[in-house]
């Protein structure tokens, strides 16, 4: 079996290395994101394994079925990136890793409401300046708050248990009925009284043309004055144009990102040396209530070495002809 990874970085190669696999199998670590461009140097790979900002439209689908590959096997859960049609006319499965710790992504989402609400990134630069005064760091206690939390599968509930542990009050949105709510001890409620209710608003559903941009301008206007949101789900969830105009008027109090529209031509990389081309992030990131941390709430090492092994074990079902954890378009 013949595999190239790409988008690979020296924590893929770790943990690749770490998981199990049959020993006549060849991995191909590559660093190049998959593209129209690069799709080439997948030619002789059964499988190509790819991350959330490779290319997987069907010009890039078409390329890799011609130079051999049978197997998409994603290192993601998200799986929005992928032509899901073209791949099965071109009678390609895709397999994803549909869980892999939803605790690293719900206490990333924890780390981001913690430092917007106290502050630390400021105090870090501030004591390492020498500056020991405590103004405009004023931060508010998060018992006794009203928490939402949209899209209520492993992450999203994940979360709502963190923040039952703080004290504050947990409304789910989630189009399903969500179990185990009296154990919990969180309450299923519509997005609209979600939105108007939330102190702190944080997105966990995927992103499809029915959630594209589900937190625009009327939504916004709808929160809270001064809320908090947080979305570590995926960029598109939010409009971030939107977002930008709510921040200057102050509708929304703080904003704390892992995912950003516009992030696969940016984030992955070190652009510390050029100018940013992307002004809308650019703007994003001149607001001190704005937190951006980009695309890393998966980066655990338990995390990691549950997508190598669940990646390597979901190649070697479809090898034998029991493909699992495969995603199927819809009708
Ligand atoms: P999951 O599949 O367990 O849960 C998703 C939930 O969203 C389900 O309960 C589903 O019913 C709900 N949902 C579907 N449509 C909805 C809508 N229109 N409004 C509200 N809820 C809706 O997925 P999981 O593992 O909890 O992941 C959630 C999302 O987090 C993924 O789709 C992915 O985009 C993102 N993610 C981000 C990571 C990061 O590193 N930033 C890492 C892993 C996932």
């Amino acid at each position: 079996m013949r595999i190239i990874l790409f988008s690979c970085k020296p924590y893929d190669t770790e943990s690749f290395a770490s998981a199990e696999m049959p020993a006549a199998w060849h991995v191909q670590m590559q660093e190049a994101r998959l593209s129209a461009e690069t799709a080439a140097l997948a030619e002789g790979y059964d499988v190509v394994c790819a991350f959330i900002n490779d290319d997987l439209s069907a010009p890039v689908l078409e390329r890799l079925a011609a130079g051999g590959t049978r197997l998409i096997a994603l290192r993601s859960a998200g799986f929005n990136h992928v032509d899901l049609h073209a791949a099965s006319q071109l009678g390609m499965p895709v397999v994803r890793v549909p869980a892999y710790s939803p605790y690293a992504v719900a206490e990333h989402a924890v780390a981001l409401i913690m430092t917007l609400n106290r502050r630390t990134h400021r105090a870090f630069n501030r004591t390492r300046e020498g500056d020991f005064s405590l103004h405009g760091l004023t931060g508010f206690d998060l018992h006794g708050k009203t928490v939402g939390i949209i899209g209520c599968g492993k992450i999203g509930l994940s979360l709502a248990r963190i923040m039952r542990g703080f004290g504050c009050s947990v409304l789910l949105y989630d189009p399903y009925p969500v179990r185990g709510l009296s154990e919990l001890g969180a309450r299923q409620v519509t997005l609209e009284i979600l939105i108007s209710s939330s102190d702190i608003m944080s997105l966990h559903c995927p992103l499809t043309e029915g959630t594209h941009h589900l937190i625009n301008a009327e939504r916004l206007a709808q929160m809270k004055t001064g809320a908090m949101l947080i979305n570590t789900g995926r960029g598109a969830l939010i409009d971030t144009v939107a977002v930008i105009s709510a921040l200057k008027s102050g509708q929304l109090g703080y904003l704390g990102l892992d995912v950003y529209e516009e992030e696969a031509d940016v984030f992955f990389e070190d652009y510390s040396d050029r100018p940013l081309q992307d002004d809308v992030l650019a703007r994003l990131l001149t607001f001190p209530n704005v937190i951006l941390t980009a695309h890393q709430a998966f980066l655990t090492r338990e995390a990691l070495s549950g997508i190598a092994q669940t990646t390597l074990d979901n190649i070697e079902a479809w090898a034998k002809g029991t493909p699992i954890n495969q995603v199927e378009p819809c009708a």
